[in-house]
């Protein structure tokens, strides 16, 4: 007979690393850093089969806003469970996505009146390139072929999104096979010059932009962004004054702006979507994550009447945008949806997010003194610690060192999940999150700070 296990865990674990092969990750890690089987969430917290807690300060990945297995979510869906699993959304539609796409148009800035479906964000952002791209193709300007991308930035793994990202971690290895687009300096706040307000650091790459654009624009089909908080790139801030800028450069230079709210959107930065902070509606918006609740993988591009007049014309005319997943517009992901927006509806949601910022800010507050961090900073509810070796003349830790890996072991020994990114220790907690329960996560990644930082 096999020998018993040590623990239920455990047993899940070594089946799991038999067979299945995890994202984003060198499974050669999982020879000393555990995997963790989850065996049921409730609000912030998760729960292995040993009976351990771990409260998701990233929701799992940036999705889960309301919480795990929240109720209102799980039951919208129940009810969908029974109705309408799914259908074919060529030539066929269903309530739950007219119901939602006429949602997401009531509550999305100005202008933004027409609502393509995908399945996931990377599938979005591929979607508002090729959507762009063909729009300037249909107006007889084929030779707009390329797209601008800030320095620093993130949109998805597929190799369209991964061209127009810029976190060398992923891209590199995939160069050869990728788009090239033009790189405009990103207005990232944290490299501003002493004394410089993140208001100027913008002022100043719009300038830059600028020189782009008066160079390139005769070739550009779009810039595409993520307004407010480059997430994936070390959740680097920039002031909302970038994008009234860039929207006005767009306009002037003939140039598409696509906003990708895949992370930011859904109160995350403290409005509904961040670009509304700079007063601006972009001409493609890439919705994902929290759109959902972090229930189901689902995705929306919103664009304007005047994109999709575009596409609008005879068969024969090769107008048609005919790009298209299996799952598009699926019943059970718009239902969830629909239940996601009817909480934002019904509840103060964004007020208590202005709470739960103020609460975390204060606790990060005495973190900004530490001789290992080089800045706290924080929008809405994304608050980002960036550690270095020298705090005087800000040089990273080397990467090698893994450092940030050490506060994700901590947590998981004190019962939180953090996953810093790289250097950067940072919190994306859902909504559903206390007061008392920001204290504890912020406790946990202050001593795994510590930890992590000690020789
Ligand atoms: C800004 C942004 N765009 C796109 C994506 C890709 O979304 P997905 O992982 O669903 O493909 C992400 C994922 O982290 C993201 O943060």
């Amino acid at each position: 007979m096999d020998t018993l296990p040590a623990s239920r865990n455990a047993a899940l674990a070594a089946r799991d690393l038999a067979v299945v092969w995890h994202p984003c990750t060198q499974m050669r890690d999982h020879e000393s850093v555990p995997m963790i089987p989850i065996a049921r969430g409730e609000g912030v917290w998760l729960y292995d089969h040993d009976g351990r807690r771990y409260l998701d300060a990233i929701s799992s990945w940036w999705t889960n806003i309301f919480g795990h297995a929240n109720p209102r979510i799980g039951a919208a869906l129940k009810q969908q469970l029974d109705t309408l699993e799914h259908v074919i959304f060529a030539g066929f539609t269903h309530d739950a996505a007219l119901e939602l796409a006429e949602a997401l148009v009531r509550i999305a800035p100005p202008g933004l009146e027409r609502v393509f479906f995908a399945d996931n964000g990377s599938a979005a952002v591929e979607v508002a390139l090729k959507m762009s791209f063909h729009y300037w193709r249909n107006l007889g300007r084929g030779d707009k072929t390329r797209f601008v991308a800030l320095t620093g930035s993130y949109h998805g793994e597929t190799l369209g999104a991964l061209s127009v990202s810029d976190v060398a971690l992923y891209r590199e290895t995939y160069a050869p096979l990728l788009l090239t687009p033009i790189l405009a300096p990103s207005p990232d706040a944290y490299a501003r010059a002493p004394g410089e307000s993140w208001e100027a650091v913008a002022e100043r790459r719009l300038g830059e932009l600028r020189a782009i654009l008066e160079r390139h624009a005769h070739e550009i089909c779009a810039v595409i962004v993520e307004p407010l908080v480059q997430c994936a790139g070390g959740m680097r801030m920039y002031h909302p004054r970038y994008l009234a800028g860039l929207r006005a450069l767009c306009d002037a230079f003939e140039v598409h702006f696509i906003a990708d709210e895949i992370a930011v959107g859904f109160g995350r930065t403290g409005t509904l979507f961040a670009c509304e902070q700079a007063g601006v509606a972009p001409d493609f918006m890439c919705l994902s994550k929290g759109l959902t609740g972090g229930f189901l993988p689902l995705s929306a591009v919103l664009t304007s009447s005047r994109v999709y007049e575009a596409f609008y014309a005879e068969y024969g005319s090769g107008k048609a945008f005919l790009h298209s997943h299996s799952y598009t517009g699926n019943p059970l992901a718009c239902r969830a949806a629909l239940a996601t927006l009817e909480i934002f509806r019904s509840e103060p949601v964004l007020e208590r997010n202005r709470a739960l910022a103020a609460r975390l800010a204060a606790r990060l507050a005495p973190l900004a003194d530490h001789p290992h961090v080089a800045e706290v900073r924080q929008t809405g509810m994304i608050a980002a610690v960036e550690l270095v070796r020298d705090k005087a003349t800000r040089t990273p830790w080397p990467a090698d060192e893994r450092r940030g890996l050490r506060v994700y072991l901590h947590g998981l020994e004190h019962g939180a999940l953090l996953r810093p990114l790289g250097n950067v220790v940072y919190f994306m907690p859902p909504y559903v999150i206390t007061e008392e329960e920001i204290d504890f996560m912020v406790g946990v990644a202050a001593a795994g700070i510590e930890r992590a930082v000690a020789a």
